[in-house]
């Protein structure tokens, strides 16, 4: 039985490694001779334990440093190693076991599985790592009540709001306790109430668990919660100043 589903399974690694180092990454989206270039020379380091923000105007190429960061993209020149692998390096299948085992994804369009329920959604990380399905199933039901959505646990995606299918999608990410979680505008559906919660249990699982966020954001409302601030501007990546970070509830 899982008593906190935040307790870890696994302890933290060590912190000698970051969790994501970038050196002179460069991206463009071709299709036949249109070439759309978005990032050239990208280099950032983001330590593990830290709650990263990723700003940028939108088109500035924020999903796609982090679809890349995700492994869901190969960069086309440059290093990028997450959690010591060398992402470029990696074959399909491989990038494929990297994300189903270490990472939790909040995709900007939430990608919830429509013929699931809620908790099925949230559960389904877990059965594809083998998790007994009743033990999925508590995990899935514990980690929707942290994101106050236990009364909605059998309901399937086209019954719940655009702001509960994001909570859906914050829980699913961290069902697999993720090193890293990779978040694309984890509150652009939520009110201000809903938004300090999701990003509350995201500083839970950095500063007490020693995972590691990134976090895409426009929420102004939710810079207090950011270790350190990046901003992707004219292809690049750029720190800004940071707010000071407060430690649980700001
Ligand atoms: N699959 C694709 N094929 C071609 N161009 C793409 C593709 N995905 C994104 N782009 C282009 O790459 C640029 C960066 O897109 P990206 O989605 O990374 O921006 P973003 O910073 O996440 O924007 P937003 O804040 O609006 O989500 C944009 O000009 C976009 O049109
Ligand atoms: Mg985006």
């Amino acid at each position: 039985m899982i008593a906190d589903p935040l307790i870890p399974d696994r302890p933290a690694a060590t912190a000698a490694l970051p969790a994501v180092a970038a050196l002179g990454v460069a991206k463009a989206y071709r299709r036949g001779a249109a070439v759309t270039p978005v990032l050239d020379g990208v280099e950032l380091t983001i330590p593990r334990g830290q709650c990263a923000f990723l700003l940028g105007p939108s088109g500035s190429g924020k999903t796609t440093l982090l679809s890349m960061i995700g492994g869901l993209l190969k960069p086309d020149a440059g290093k990028l190693s997450v959690l010591g692998s060398d992402l470029t390096r990696l074959t399909p299948d491989a990038a494929a076991e990297f994300r189903r085992t270490r990472l939790g994804f909040i995709f900007q369009r939430f990608h919830l599985l429509q013929g699931l329920t809620a908790s099925e959604n949230v559960g389904a990380p877990l059965i594809l790592s083998g998790v007994q399905p009743s033990q999925a199933r508590q995990r899935a039901e514990e980690l929707l009540d942290l994101v106050g959505l236990g009364d909605f646990r059998r309901q399937i995606p086209r019954r719940l709001s655009v702001g509960q299918c994001q909570r859906v999608a914050l829980a699913r990410a961290l069902a697999n306790d993720p090193e890293l979680i990779l978040a694309d505008e984890p509150t652009a559906s939520l009110d201000a109430e809903a938004g300090q919660q999701a990003m509350q249990l995201l500083r839970r699982v950095t500063v007490e668990m020693g995972r590691t966020a990134v976090v895409v954001t426009h929420d102004a409302r939710i810079l207090p919660f950011a270790d350190s601030i990046l901003a992707v501007e004219r292809g690049r990546v750029v720190a800004q100043p940071t707010p000071t970070a407060r430690p649980l509830s700001p």
